[in-house]
């Protein structure tokens, strides 16, 4: 499994399992219904934002990320980041890959800190693997998410400086 820079002929692989992941609202904060040009629009920002996928050694498309400054100004030294793993191909160390490579990614491009906005606190693997990769978790946002089977549950804000 390699890291590399999304192209746009990548989005009709991604496209299957990002709208999986958004209809199951377990663990992204959009629509459960987002259309396909809104979830492209989002996944693929104007730079500084970067997208990558996660490859297998088929060159099959396993998982994607997207990364870039979480706010403007005198706050774009911040980074933020979003992950999503196709679900056929979880737990077998894609979402790790891809943390650390959007970690490296955004310390390389001279970020100071990196910042996950909304981690919802019952996804224990994504909880559990963004600590083991240095991110903590500095506030929960109480019931600020509803999970389609737990109801309202926490969003976590998890923070790392570099
Ligand atoms: C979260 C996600 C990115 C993880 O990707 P993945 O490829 O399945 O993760 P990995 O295979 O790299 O496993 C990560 C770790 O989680 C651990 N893990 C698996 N299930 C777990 C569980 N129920 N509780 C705690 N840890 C768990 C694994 O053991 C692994 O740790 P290890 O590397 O020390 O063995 C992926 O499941 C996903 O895309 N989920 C839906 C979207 C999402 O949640 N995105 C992140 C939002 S913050």
């Amino acid at each position: 499994m390699r890291i590399r820079e999304a192209h746009p002929d990548d989005w009709p692989a991604i496209w299957p399992f990002m709208q999986e992941i958004a209809a199951a609202g377990e663990t992204f904060s959009w629509d459960r219904d987002i259309d396909e040009q809104r979830a492209r629009q989002r996944w693929f920002p104007q730079p500084p934002g970067r997208t990558v996928v996660a490859v297998d050694d088929d060159g099959r498309v396993v998982g994607t990320a997207v990364s870039g400054p979480n706010h403007e100004g005198p706050a774009a030294h911040v980074a933020t980041a979003s992950f999503m793993v196709d679900a056929e191909h979880a737990g077998r160390g894609v979402g790790r890959a891809l943390g650390r490579h959007v970690l490296d990614q955004a310390r390389a491009d001279g970020f100071r800190a990196m910042q996950f906005n909304a981690v919802v606190e019952t996804n224990d693997r994504a909880v559990a693997l963004w600590r083991s990769l240095g991110m903590r978790i500095v506030a929960t946002l109480p019931e600020a998410f509803h999970h389609t089977t737990h109801g309202y549950v926490g969003l976590h804000v998890m923070y790392q400086q570099f």
